[in-house]
């Protein structure tokens, strides 16, 4: 893929890469910053969704000293993208890299033919909801006690645009 060029914090930019062997244990470490123990996976789950056939993680990494900022891993279902989890650092937040990982991911998903992204966000995560809101996404429905039968998640979709 095509490297993304951005920058964060008024000019320390930063690029969207393909997900390394060594940045495992990253990744799972910001995913445990950033959700509740009752919604961060353990090592072996999302070592098992990264590692599903159809599924792709992308990686935002500061250009300067490489330091990962956030990432996205996302699969494709039959003719629908599905973001498993988009995950960004608190010191970068507002800064674009959630908008730059979801960009890159979709438009990954667009070219292997996805025709729609569907993904599920917990019904208290307003940060999110407003983000995939901005980003195009509704609420297509709410499913109850989603997260370990507590947490209800509400599932939200966007129709992706063909490029032709
Ligand atoms: C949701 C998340 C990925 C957004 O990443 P980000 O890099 O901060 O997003 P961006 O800077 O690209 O934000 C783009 C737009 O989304 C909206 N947005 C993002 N975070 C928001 C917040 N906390 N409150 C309100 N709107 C928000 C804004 O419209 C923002 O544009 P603006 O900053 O110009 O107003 C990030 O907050 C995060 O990692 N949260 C913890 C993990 C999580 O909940 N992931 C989603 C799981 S489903």
């Amino acid at each position: 893929m095509g490297v993304l060029q951005s920058r964060y914090n008024g000019g320390v930019p930063f690029r969207i890469r393909q997900f390394e062997k060594g940045d495992f244990e990253t990744l799972w470490r910001i995913d445990q910053d950033c959700f509740d123990p009752q919604l961060a996976y353990s090592q072996p789950e999302l070592a098992f969704y990264m590692r599903r056939a159809s599924a792709f993680t992308l990686v935002a990494a500061d250009k300067g000293k490489e330091r990962i900022l956030g990432f996205i891993v996302a699969e494709k279902r039959r003719h629908t993208g599905h973001i498993i989890t988009i995950d960004v650092i608190e010191e970068a937040r507002r800064l674009g890299v959630g908008s730059a990982l979801l960009a890159a991911a979709e438009e990954r998903l667009r070219e292997s033919g996805a025709v729609a992204v569907e993904l599920e966000t917990a019904v208290n995560n307003d940060a999110a909801i407003r983000f995939y809101k901005q980003k195009g996404y509704f609420v297509e429905r709410t499913v109850r006690g989603y997260y370990s039968n507590q947490l209800d998640a509400l599932v939200m979709a966007k129709p992706l645009a063909s490029s032709l």
